[in-house]
């Protein structure tokens, strides 16, 4: 593979650098963890900033600030309190790793946020990528932070064929971005490389002609800006089939149940819900109307839905309400969710929660949007 970047003289690193900085100190957009250089609140932004788009981000943020305004009250959060916080971002392994962390520097750092890249890279949840962009952003350490956005800019500059989506080719942007990184403002010039990713060096449609560094871009020199970045095809996350039960009994309050200490959606509420195949799921669509409402007898639910209702006296007033998707990193759910009325207590194990109360629970995407199902069934019912 050719590295082009060895190529580079001093003096063109310095002018790339200068016309770099000086585009990111006219454009950078507001954000409030740059408002100054306090590492917790880098920290916090860049986790956030992983998986969700800036415009997302900003509210949690403040949210998180608000609830949280130091490394002490992370430390010290109750485990409901912070995924409530973070309730409706997603990945929430991130929240818990982030507590880890606070609980980290804490014991083993007095306190203060480490400040070399391999004590911050010792801290749970934090790898290259985000260990680079706080040493960089918090304490001008010249350490890249290489994200998707940047490889895809850094490629492009350099007409990198390394496959992004495989972890040995992380060197060779390792590589290039070290040699150009700025050392006197490596904080700057690593945000200036992902707003240039994620405003004009985007996927598709660049926008090479308003681009401060279309004159150093071999990509664009070339004509093939669009060949950049080289990425070989995901894995399609695997579709995964539901139905979910919204059973409501006579005191007005529906079942909720936790999900497991450990894996996906750890410790969050959700209405009930069973694993069905693909091929009942089709036919359950098939079958049901979400316009008609029906009576019918438990028996029915009770061939549909073993595992909720053994034997328990569940009269369904409307057979579907509709469906929900949701979309995970590997997973698809589809899921089909019914309506019940429920006179007997039910054995499984969960709570029966007034609508009122639900804001005490952690809701995961995937129940927010059961929920908007059901609600607007019900504003549909009052017409
Ligand atoms: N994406 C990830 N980190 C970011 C940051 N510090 N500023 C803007 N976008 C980002």
């Amino acid at each position: 593979m050719s590295k082009s970047w060895e190529n580079w003289t001093e003096q063109k690193i310095a002018n790339f650098q200068e016309d770099f900085l000086a585009w990111y100190q006219q454009e950078k957009r507001n954000l409030p963890w740059r408002y100054n250089h306090d590492p917790y609140r880098i920290w916090i932004s860049e986790i956030m900033l992983q998986q969700t788009r800036v415009d997302t981000v900003i509210d949690y943020f403040y949210r998180f600030m608000e609830q949280f305004p130091t490394i002490q009250d992370l430390a010290n959060a109750p485990e409901d309190k912070l995924l409530k916080v973070w309730e409706g971002l997603g990945y929430y392994s991130r929240a818990r790793n982030l507590q880890a962390a606070a609980k980290q520097v804490m014991g083993e750092f007095d306190g203060e946020f480490p400040t070399t890249v391999e004590d911050i890279r010792s801290l749970k949840g934090i790898g290259p990528y985000t260990a680079g962009a706080i040493g960089s952003i918090a304490f001008e350490i010249p350490e890249p932070a290489i994200d998707g956005n940047v490889m895809r800019v850094v490629s492009r500059l350099f007409c990198i064929e390394a496959d992004i989506a495989k972890a040995s080719s992380r060197n060779a942007f390792d590589e290039a971005m070290r040699r150009i990184i700025s050392q006197d403002q490596p904080g700057d010039f690593n945000q200036a490389m992902m707003d240039l990713g994620s405003s004009i060096c985007t996927p598709t449609n660049p926008q090479c002609d308003v681009c401060p560094i279309q004159q150093y871009c071999q990509a664009y020199s070339e004509n093939r800006q669009t060949s950049f970045p080289v990425k070989s095809k995901k894995q399609k996350p695997k579709d995964v089939y539901y139905v979910a039960g919204i059973i409501e009994n006579n005191q007005q309050e529906i079942f909720l149940q936790q999900r497991p200490d450990t894996g996906l959606l750890a410790n969050m509420w959700l209405f009930p819900l069973e694993e069905i195949s693909a091929p009942r799921f089709k036919e359950l669509q098939e079958q049901y109307d979400p316009n008609a409402w029906d009576l019918f007898s438990s028996t029915i639910v009770a061939e549909e839905s073993p595992n909720f209702f053994p034997e328990q006296d569940v009269v369904w007033q409307k057979k579907v309400l509709g469906e929900v998707k949701h979309v995970f990193s590997h997973l698809r759910w589809h899921i089909l969710v019914f309506y019940g009325r429920c006179a007997a207590p039910l054995t499984l194990k969960g709570h029966w929660v007034k609508p009122n109360d639900f804001p005490e629970y952690v809701f995961p995407k995937p129940q927010q949007k059961m929920l908007e199902v059901f609600e607007n069934n019900s504003a549909d019912d009052k017409d």
